[in-house]
């Protein structure tokens, strides 16, 4: 068993873009860094403020996560210390779980040398999940475009979108549950082939960087925007706005309560500061797709 002392690099995501509900996923370049050295007993440190409410033990999600997996396989994994420094808000709809979740199946992998391929990693952690968007992203980076059915699973990758985003992020936290509570229990067949024809539409136009077509997609979606944007504060303003600087989209982040702005490559950080003025109750981040996925070094 690998007992010596590793870190775990993994990204933030965006997830749906829009129609791509529960399936596509984009990794960001804001990261949690994982480092694991042996220990007595499981152990979990914050470096950052905002984190102060996590348990710190083995109901820790990254500690919960090493552990499933290594019972699942019938081994026992060896007790570490876990020092986590992040830049990702937690609760703001930028994947936190699915990158705890990552950076467990990482752990694992190490900890009790299991050799696992990414298609592998995938699959256990939209387990976890429930749902492939935010954990193909954290896994692997760039784009991915999933089918999870709870039993099946594909991954297609694009590995280097080209393009810049902005995340309205604003001051409360929401949980999955909660937004996902405000969702229908059905859609009528008309509006679920209308939302699916955008979700492909928008799937065809990532995968040739046409990030033009792709933006007015990401705004086509009937599966969930519509039931969730009262949870924002100005959402069809923010809309308007962000049009009157050019970006190419904006649409809810993963299940909120942030907001994800697509943007021509390098333009991120002029149009941050231009939202962060216009909408002052959201602090507006730039960033820019992460290439790399979940990494140990
Ligand atoms: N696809 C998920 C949702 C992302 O929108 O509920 C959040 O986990």
């Amino acid at each position: 068993m690998a007992e010596s002392n590793f870190s775990v690099v993994v990204p933030a995501s965006t997830a749906n873009l829009g129609p791509g509900f529960d399936s596509i996923g984009l990794a960001l370049n804001l990261y949690m860094t994982v480092n694991v050295s042996p220990s007595e007993d499981w152990e979990v440190t914050y470096k950052d403020d905002g984190f102060e409410d996590l348990p710190t033990g083995e109901n820790n999600l990254i500690v919960k996560t090493v552990t499933n997996i290594a019972e699942r396989k019938g081994r026992v994994a060896p007790a570490s210390r876990l020092i986590i420094q992040s830049d990702i808000p937690l609760g703001k709809g930028l994947g936190s779980s699915a990158t705890a979740i990552a950076a467990g199946i990482e752990i694992a992998n190490q900890l009790l040398e299991l050799n696992l391929s990414a298609k592998e990693k995938v699959l256990l952690g939209s387990g976890y999940e429930g749902h492939a968007d935010n954990i193909s992203a954290a896994l692997l980076g760039g784009v991915t475009i999933s089918y999870f059915d709870g039993v099946e699973m594909d991954v297609v990758h694009i590995r280097e979108p080209k393009m810049g985003a902005v995340i309205l992020v604003p001051p409360e936290a929401l949980l999955t549950e909660a937004s996902r509570g405000l969702l229908p229990g059905q859609l009528s067949h008309s509006e679920a082939i209308r939302s699916s024809a955008a979700g492909n539409v928008l799937s065809a136009a990532i995968a040739r960087d046409d990030w033009e077509t792709a933006g007015r997609m990401m705004e086509k979606d009937i599966f969930h925007e519509p039931y969730r944007k009262k949870l924002f504060p100005e959402f069809d303003r923010i809309r308007e706005v962000c049009h009157e600087y050019g970006a190419y989209g904006m649409t809810i982040s993963g299940a909120g309560p942030s907001l994800f702005v697509a943007v021509k490559q390098g333009n991120e950080g002029e149009l941050a500061k231009r939202l962060a003025v216009a909408f002052p109750y959201y602090g507006c981040i730039a960033v820019k797709p992460s290439n790399a996925g979940a990494v140990v070094n």
